[in-house]
């Protein structure tokens, strides 16, 4: 099943609530909120009061992608805030086994997010505790970056292990998704799509989802 979750890191978030009805008008079924801390990435953006504002105009699962240091130090206050998926980044994590448990037993789902000069490899000894894989599809910071083909080679490896073992995590994918690549990431294998720029970059919310919705749905038809 496809999946979309904006990230509303290209939203007005002056106008937060509104947009994210309107993204989920258009068949949004997750929010992303991309957490930066201005030292795991290059940028900086919300905290736990932001989701807890969204925590009342959406019913969605948000999905919280952690691009910080030290992450254990901030799950607690995320998972109070509302947040239902927390993902952390295999680069930042000194004790990654230790933090998964941690997103665990806040009764969230875990997941695990490589960056694109990071290996499938690393996750090896993971994979059978997460929910979900998050496959960087951009180097993280920034939206609207250009997307980096060359990770889609990933999804299959994932897909394969996955069969191979028995698992069930789902694989989320993220940058770079508009109009353009949605056909290739698709077909790829992955299954939640995130998409900031896409959806919230010019126009309308709602028609934007609609229309990557749409093309992720034909490409899922002939995924091969
Ligand atoms: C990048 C973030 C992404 C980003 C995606 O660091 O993790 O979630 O917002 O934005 P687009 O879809 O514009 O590449
Ligand atoms: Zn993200």
């Amino acid at each position: 099943m496809i999946e979309l979750a904006p990230s509303i890191l290209s939203a007005d978030f002056a106008r937060l609530g509104e947009q994210v009805r309107a993204a989920t008008e258009g068949g949004a079924s997750i929010i992303h909120v991309d957490i930066m801390d201005g030292h795991f990435v290059p940028n900086l953006t919300v905290g736990p009061p932001v989701l807890k504002s969204l925590r009342k105009v959406t019913k969605l699962p948000l999905d919280c992608h952690m691009m910080i240091e030290n992450p254990d130090d901030f799950i607690p206050a995320f998972a109070e805030s509302g947040a239902d998926w927390i993902s952390v980044h295999q680069e930042a994590c000194r004790h990654l086994n230790r933090t998964l448990h941690l997103i665990k037993s806040h009764d969230c789902r875990a997941g695990v997010v490589i960056n694109p000069a990071t290996p499938v490899e690393t996750l090896t000894e993971v994979l059978d505790i997460v929910d979900y894989v998050l496959v960087m599809s951009v180097n993280p910071g920034f939206g609207a970056q250009k997307f980096i083909p060359g990770v889609l080679h990933k999804m299959k490896q994932l897909a394969e292990i996955r069969n191979r073992r028995g698992l069930n995590y789902r694989m989320e994918v993220d940058g770079g998704v508009a109009l353009e690549t949605v056909g290739d990431v698709v077909r790829s294998g992955a299954e939640i799509l995130v998409a900031g720029n896409a959806v919230f970059g010019e126009g309308d919310p709602r028609k934007n989802a609609e229309a990557l919705l749409k093309a992720a749905m034909e490409a899922a038809m002939i995924r091969v």
